[in-house]
């Protein structure tokens, strides 16, 4: 039912691969993947979701983060992490990991470290909620504070935003405690899924604002009513010494209204040093 009476009609496979043949057109360095992969969360779509991710790339090149359909009920709610476990591991984790104590895991690319948050939760019909809890959220703290000594720049992924306006039965519960985390830890870039349309929203962090950005349906066409399909192809470089030294530039990739073909649409700086004014 929940297939057949909505998201059949605006979901395509074919819509996917052109977005994917564009982004592996571009050959990025990494791809992120912030659910959902599946729809209700039988054993099936795990598998056909992790024949997708193979499409991308193996586990070094790729990282996955749930969304609230990829734990849609109980009894598969593991099901993302024993079939996409390669995919969403921390470096040097072995394959025992338990739900509980999976998340959240870092992943070191050269500089930029990569921060896997799981706030996909088994959620009651209808509902479309999304939980960190509290030993997640501690956890967090604690790696943030690790890596932003590093200097790292630190990509946090989240399916669920933790800011920005969404119906009640979509929202994260927690978002005021994942706010107040990233705001006292830090981060340089937090991603988001779970709305389907792109947003840039901002926090408060410890060395300035952080970018919240959420991508939109990798699965939507030209015409979908929310928003039409789309990647975000973000270049993260040095452009300074220290903590605030980073550029970050994000652009828009995508479908459009009355068109077929997958283009850039915008361009847009997220982090860039501070200048200083000359007299
Ligand atoms: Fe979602």
């Amino acid at each position: 039912m929940n297939w057949r009476r909505g998201r059949r009609s605006r979901f395509a496979a074919g819509t996917i691969d052109a977005l994917v043949a564009n982004i592996k057109a571009h050959a990025p360095d990494h791809i992120a993947v912030t659910g959902d992969l599946v729809n209700v969360g039988l054993p099936a779509e795990y598998e056909t979701a992790l024949t997708f991710l193979a499409s991308l790339g193996d586990g070094e090149h790729v990282t996955v983060v749930p969304g609230n359909h990829d734990a849609y009920v109980r009894s598969t709610a593991h099901h993302a992490l024993l079939n996409w476990g390669d995919y969403m591991r921390g470096d040097g984790a072995s394959g025992d990991v338990t739900v509980d104590e999976a998340f959240p895991f870092v992943r070191r690319r050269g500089e930029v470290a990569l921060i896997g948050v799981s706030s996909a939760v088994p959620t009651n019909p209808f509902m479309a909620t999304g939980r960190v809890g509290r030993a997640q959220l501690a956890r967090l703290g604690t790696v943030l504070d690790r890596l932003g000594r590093e200097g790292l720049f630190r990509v946090v992924l989240i399916h669920h935003p933790p800011c920005g306006p969404r119906p009640a039965h979509k929202r994260l519960i927690d978002a005021e405690g994942v706010r107040a985390c990233l705001t006292k830890h830090g981060a340089e870039l937090v991603l988001c899924g779970h709305d389907h349309r792109p947003m840039v929203e901002q926090l408060f962090g410890p060395r300035g604002l952080i970018p919240v950005v959420e991508a939109p349906s990798a699965a939507a066409g030209p015409e979908d009513k929310r928003w039409p399909g789309g990647y975000h192809l973000y270049r993260i470089e040095r452009a300074g010494e220290g903590p605030l030294g980073w550029r970050c530039t994000m652009e828009a990739h995508g479908f459009a209204p009355g068109e077929t073909g997958v283009a850039l649409r915008t361009t847009r700086v997220l982090t860039a040093p501070p200048l200083v004014a000359s007299s």
